[in-house]
C-alpha cells in the first residue's frame, strides 16, 4: 500500500537540523562526550515548590478529569492577575486561553484565521514554527521579513509588501538572535498592524529570562494593541517546565474566540493538575519584579552567558552579550552548516543559523543551557577547532 502525504506536508521545507541531529546521535552512540549547546531546553530544574506542588496536585483524584478548551477558570484568573502585576495590563476572562505550551497556540491561531493563499509575515531568521507549523500547515503563504544585524534584528516595516497579508509574527526577546526591543518598536508594530488590518501575533516566551536589569515589555502595554494583537507566553522557560506543556495566549477577544473554536475541536485543555501548579507558579510574582528563585536562575544563566561570550570574543568571534534569552548568536564567518559540523567533530553541538531561515546564514546559535564547566570545556574545544582551521 502507498499512502501519499497531503500537499501541505509536502510543502514543508526540508528539516535542516536533521543532518546535524543524525551526526549527534552517531557521536553519542560511539560514546563520544558531546557537549550540547544546541537546544533551547534549560538544564536547570524547576524550582522545588513546583515539583512539590505537582506531587500534591497529581495525587488529587479530582484533578484527572477533562479541563476546558479555554482552560480552568482558576488558571485564567491567575494569568490575568499576573498580567496586572507584571505588565499593568488588565485582562478579562475572555481574553485568556490556556495552551499546551505556546507552540500549540502559535500553530493553532493560523488554523482559525488563515485561508489558503493568505499571506503571513514571518521573520527571517525565526523560530521555525511560525512558517511551518502555523503558516504552511494552514495552506498560507510565508512572506519573509528580513531581520538584519544592522537593524538590531528588527523588521523594516516600511519595506514590507502588505498585499494580502493577514497575519504577522514577531518574537522579542528573540530566538535565535537574542535581540530585544523597546516600547517605541512595539508602538510601530501595533501601528503597522492596525494600518494594514493585520493580526499581530507576538511571541513573548522569553520575557522573564532577562539580564542586566532589562525588562521585556508586553505588546499589550501599547495603547490600541488589544484591537489587533494576541500574545503568547509559556511557563516552559520561566519556570524550567518545558516538558510540562503549559502556556497561554492573551489579547484581542475575537482572536481568543477563534483560537478557542479550533482548540475545542482538537484538545480539551492542559491537564488540570498542571494548570493548578501553574497557578502556584504565577502567584509567586508579588509585583513586576521576578520572584527570588527566578532572579537566582537568571543570575546563573548570566554567569554562563558572560563566560561564553567573553571566551568566544577572545577566540576571535563576534557576538554580543544578550540581555535576554539563553542564546548567543555568533557570526561564524561563513557557512553555518560547515561550522556546526566542524564543531561536532570536536564534540560540541551548536545550531547552524541557516536552519532558522536564509538570513540566518553566516551565524550559529549557541545555547548556554549547560553548567559553566561544560561551557568552558566547549569553548576549549571550539578554540582547538578554530586553531586547527588556521593551520
Ligand atoms: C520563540 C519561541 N516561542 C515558543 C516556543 C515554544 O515553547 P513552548 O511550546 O514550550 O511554550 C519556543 C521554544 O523553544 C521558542 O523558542
Amino acid at each position: 500500500m502507498t499512502f501519499e502525504y497531503a500537499d501541505r506536508i509536502k510543502r514543508l521545507p526540508p528539516y535542516l537540523f536533521a543532518e546535524i541531529e543524525k551526526v549527534q546521535k552517531e557521536k553519542k552512540a560511539q560514546g563520544i562526550d558531546l557537549i550540547s549547546l544546541s537546544i533551547g531546553d534549560p538544564d536547570l530544574p524547576p524550582p522545588q515548590f513546583i515539583t512539590e506542588a505537582l506531587k500534591q496536585e497529581v495525587a488529587n483524584p479530582k484533578n484527572h478529569n477533562y479541563s476546558f478548551s479555554q482552560g480552568e477558570p482558576e488558571f485564567r484568573q491567575a494569568v490575568s492577575d499576573w498580567y496586572k502585576k507584571r505588565f499593568n495590563v488588565d485582562l478579562t476572562h475572555d481574553q485568556v486561553v490556556a495552551l499546551l505550551g505556546s507552540k500549540e497556540g502559535i500553530a493553532n491561531v493560523a488554523r482559525a484565521f488563515i485561508n489558503p493563499g493568505d499571506r503571513v509575515l514571518v521573520p527571517d531568521p525565526a523560530y521555525p514554527v511560525y512558517a511551518n507549523g502555523s503558516t504552511i500547515l494552514c495552506d498560507g503563504t510565508v512572506i519573509p521579513m528580513t531581520l538584519l544585524e544592522q537593524n538590531n534584528f528588527q523588521p523594516d516595516f516600511a519595506a514590507i509588501n502588505t498585499e494580502k497579508a493577514k497575519m504577522m509574527f514577531l518574537n522579542y526577546p528573540n530566538n535565535p538572535t537574542a535581540a530585544t526591543v523597546d516600547m517605541q518598536f512595539l508602538r510601530e508594530a501595533v501601528d503597522f498592524a492596525k494600518d494594514n488590518n493585520i493580526i499581530l501575533c507576538y511571541d513573548n516566551a522569553y520575557s522573564e529570562i532577562t539580564y542586566d536589569r532589562y525588562r521585556a515589555p508586553s505588546i499589550l502595554e501599547i495603547n490600541g494593541a488589544m484591537d489587533v494583537a494576541i500574545e503568547f507566553h509559556s511557563l516552559s522557560k520561566t519556570f524550567n517546565m518545558t516538558g510540562d506543556r503549559i502556556g497561554f495566549a492573551v489579547g484581542n477577544k475575537t482572536l481568543m474566540a477563534g483560537l478557542t473554536k479550533v482548540k475545542s475541536q482538537i484538545d480539551s485543555g492542559p491537564p488540570v493538575y498542571i494548570q493548578k501548579v501553574a497557578v502556584k507558579a504565577l502567584d509567586t510574582y508579588a509585583g513586576p519584579e521576578p520572584p527570588e528563585f527566578l532572579k537566582q536562575n537568571n543570575k546563573t544563566l548570566q554567569e554562563r552567558r558572560d563566560l561564553l561570550v567573553d571566551t568566544l570574543c577572545k577566540i576571535g568571534y563576534t557576538c554580543e552579550k544578550p540581555n535576554a534569552t539563553f542564546y548567543v548568536w555568533v557570526n561564524c564567518k561563513g557557512d553555518s552548516m560547515a561550522f556546526a559540523k566542524k564543531l561536532l567533530d570536536v564534540g560540541v553541538a551548536v545550531t547552524p543559523g541557516i536552519g532558522f531561515g536564509a538570513h540566518g546564514e553566516g551565524y550559529a546559535r549557541i545555547t548556554f543551557t549547560q553548567p559553566k564547566e561544560r561551557i568552558a570545556e566547549a569553548c576549549e574545544r571550539i578554540k582547538a577547532a578554530f586553531e586547527l582551521s588556521l593551520v
